[in-house]
């Protein structure tokens, strides 16, 4: 009978060598010790415990224990083997292939606007502007009063105000609010000169066309010292408008009015008149307003802590979506904040 076990072990032993999967080892397993279903082969081999004569059966039984265990060793050896194995053959198929070119990563695109406000940062910079931000939720008195405009004055006409339901506090309707923190941050107390721009959102409630926006970006810029004089404004502006339009950028000065700068004058840049676009946009006339400027009032100066008599300055601010629009040849300043990707993508 303990022949019967031998042949079991052997062939057994043998078989399980030749298991390369996990399927196959369960189909072993279930083999010699059997399943919910079925009984296994050494269960079978045992079986024949019964018929065996009384003096043989301790033997047979120890001999049967032993095959067992042995089998139950070497599963547990094979089973490893195949744990490792199936790894191995995960790893290959799923290898990095590290010498494969990459995907590109599609990259994301800056705003005409912001682009535009870089290029207008990056060229006053240049002339020794220093950048700062100003706060776009303002007070009445720093977007009006200290800037010559007390309640009823009618050049608060000029700016469509939005209001907030806090009495004296506003949305900005232009930067030149900066002009007033600008002085009285940096200027320690009227001793020492400064030159920055304030680059922001403002806000107005009017009426949106192709050339207005109720939301647009303006960079304001204020210089005070000693001895500055209009032409000062003049020369930074040529140097500006070449920079920032090229050879061809002609811009012209204007003779205006803002109660806060006294000459005032406002700037434009040519766009002719040879297209649709460009005569919508300069009302016919081929000039594009890009900007108000003027001289420090001697009164916002003295509200910016400077004594007038010794102190002087100028002031500009901007429109950058109107620069854009020069720049990049966009003919209606409505496309900027309509977040259409067939718009965007294009810059
Ligand atoms: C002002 O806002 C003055 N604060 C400018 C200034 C600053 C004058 C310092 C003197 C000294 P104005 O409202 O003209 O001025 O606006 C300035 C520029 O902002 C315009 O020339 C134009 O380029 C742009 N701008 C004005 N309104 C709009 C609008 N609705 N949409 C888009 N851009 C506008």
């Amino acid at each position: 009978m303990s022949e019967t076990l031998n042949t079991l072990e052997q062939t057994a032993l043998e078989s399980l060598q030749a298991v390369d999967s996990n399927d196959a080892l369960l189909a072993w397993q279930g083999k010699y010790f059997g399943t919910k279903r079925s009984k296994g082969e050494l269960d079978a081999a045992l079986s024949a415990l019964g018929t065996l004569p009384p003096a043989e059966r301790p033997s047979f039984g120890k001999r049967a224990n032993e095959v067992k265990q042995k089998l139950l060793a070497a599963l547990d050896t094979r089973k490893e083997q195949i744990k490792q194995l199936e790894l191995a053959k995960e790893l290959q198929s799923g290898a990095v292939d590290v010498t494969l070119p990459g995907r590109p990563i599609r990259r994301g695109r800056l705003h005409p606007s912001t682009q535009a406000l870089r290029r207008i940062t990056r060229i006053f910079g240049q002339m020794g502007f220093e950048a700062y931000q100003s706060r776009e939720v303002e007070t009445d008195e720093l977007n009006f009063e200290l800037l010559n405009m007390p309640a009823e004055h009618p050049a608060r006409d000029m700016w469509d105000t939005f209001y907030t339901t806090t009495p004296g506090v506003i949305l900005r309707t232009h930067t030149s609010p900066g002009q007033i923190h600008a002085m009285r941050e940096r200027g320690e107390n009227g001793t020492k000169p400064i030159r920055v721009i304030l680059p922001g959102m403002v806000y107005r409630y009017e009426q949106v066309t192709a050339r207005s926006e109720m939301q647009f970006n303006q960079v304001e810029g204020i210089a005070v010292g000693r001895g500055i004089t209009l032409a000062d404004l003049k020369g930074v502006f040529v140097e500006f408008a070449r920079h920032m339009f090229g050879a061809d950028g002609q811009i012209r000065f204007r003779c205006s009015y803002f109660p806060f700068t006294e000459p005032s004058v406002e700037i434009d840049v040519w766009l002719g008149t040879a297209t649709e676009r460009a005569r919508v946009l300069t009302k016919g006339t081929g000039w594009l307003e890009i900007g108000g400027a003027g001289m420090v009032h001697p009164q916002v100066l003295k509200n910016g802590g400077y004594d007038p008599a010794e102190w002087s300055g100028f002031a500009f601010g901007l429109g950058p979506e109107r620069q854009a629009m020069r720049l990049y040849g966009i003919n209606d300043i409505r496309y900027f904040w309509q977040n259409d990707l067939r718009f965007l993508e294009q810059f």
